[in-house]
């Protein structure tokens, strides 16, 4: 089986990360947000995937290569963003598409049923199935209408609170046949939800499939955080940390869950958790505190510092004694000098070093 993931967009709401890391190179609980996606298709059967990119297309495609665990990795580069449906246009180009495929947006992490849902798609003789997730608010988002038997007659996106047909939300997820192809335009921007899927929705051709699994959408640092958070816990089960290969951590205390990637190396008497995920090589001095925070890969901190509901990003060296406070961003390069203190939401971009406080909700450009 083929699957698409549409890894193209901008990502605008991870900003300033995301100018220089693709979103799904931004670790999640340990491993790449990609990898995440690709051990799901790879336990699927599929053994093609094309990653429909765009920006940052070339990080990607370093990152990834072009195989990962038996699965052939292919790379269809818009000139342009194309959206939800003009993506799949374009990679039908560059490969065969004859049979039933998967299309799922990169930026999610789940652990849906394929079997299931191909099993469901047969079945209906739909042209689209849709995972469908049901959320509290569903207002941010495309919501479905349903009849009795799970087809989708109406889409309706990002209604009021008051006008949402129902709670089920679309999950960025499909099986798709390849009649489909030809209800899509070449060379141009396409909205599969805008476009394509009213026209399937009225000829009784688009089906739903509500997930019961966990589903994160990492649009928003405090999504990513979430994610990172929820993923953390599960992975840690009833043990308080888990501990990657060559890691160095003794005389600690910890509070769960936490995960410390490879290679990393924590100072004596240093308070990590609850809710951390350290990257690999990390450095952590001694007696550090680090709370709520995520630390990507290759991030020096220095003794005494404290680091609270903060993400920071590759490469970035922070001194002895400085303070990261709730919601501040630490951009990939940044250097921050001994005692600093970085205020509550502050936000540093790229290669910046930081040699003076930064107050709350400042952002340092
Ligand atoms: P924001 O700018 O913060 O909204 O993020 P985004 O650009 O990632 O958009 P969104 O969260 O809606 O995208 C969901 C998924 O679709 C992500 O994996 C994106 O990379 C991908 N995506 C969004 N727009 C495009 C596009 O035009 N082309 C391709 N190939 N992928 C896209």
């Amino acid at each position: 089986m083929k699957a698409i993931v549409l890894a193209g967009g901008y990502a605008t709401r991870l900003r300033p990360i995301s100018y220089v890391i693709p979103k799904l190179l931004f670790p999640v609980a340990g491993k790449p947000m990609i990898y995440w996606t690709l051990d799901l298709l790879k336990k699927f059967q599929v053994d093609e995937v094309v990653l429909a990119v765009n920006y940052l297309a070339e990080d990607l495609r370093k990152a990834v290569g072009d195989e990962y665990r038996g699965m052939r990795i292919r790379f269809s580069l818009e000139t342009s963003p194309l959206g939800t449906a003009g993506p799949i246009k374009l990679a039908s180009k560059m490969t065969r598409l004859k049979r039933t495929f998967i299309v799922m947006n990169g930026d999610i992490i789940t652990n849906i049923d394929f079997n299931e849902m191909l099993r469901r798609h047969k079945s209906s003789k739909a042209e689209i199935t849709d995972a469908l997730r049901e959320v509290q608010n569903p207002s941010r988002f495309g919501v479905v209408e349903l009849d009795v038997t799970s087809r989708i007659i109406r889409f309706v996106e990002k209604p009021s609170k008051a006008d949402a047909p129902s709670r089920l939300i679309n999950a960025g997820i499909y099986i798709i046949e390849p009649s489909v192809l030809n209800r899509i335009p070449s060379d141009r921007k396409v909205s599969l939800e805008r476009e394509v899927f009213p026209v399937l929705a009225r000829r009784g051709k688009l089906e739903g499939f509500t997930l019961l699994d966990y589903w994160f959408d990492i649009g928003n640092s405090s999504d990513y955080r979430k994610a990172n958070f929820a993923l953390a816990k599960k992975i840690c089960g009833r043990s308080k940390l888990r501990l990657g290969k060559h890691a160095n951590a003794k005389n600690l205390k910890v509070t769960p869950p936490m995960l410390i990637g490879r290679n990393t190396t924590i100072g004596s008497e240093a308070n990590l958790g609850p809710n951390t995920v350290l990257g690999k090589n990390v450095l952590v001095g001694k007696r550090v505190r680090i709370s709520n925070s995520i630390i990507f890969d290759h991030v020096n901190i220095g003794e005494k510092s404290i680091v609270t509901g903060a993400i920071v990003a590759s490469n970035s060296m922070i001194g002895k004694g400085v303070r990261i406070e709730q919601g501040a961003i630490i951009s990939p390069n940044v250097s921050i000098r001994d005692g600093v203190r970085v205020g509550k939401g502050a936000v540093i971009h790229p290669y910046k070093e930081i040699t003076q406080h930064i107050s709350a909700w400042t952002q340092v450009m």
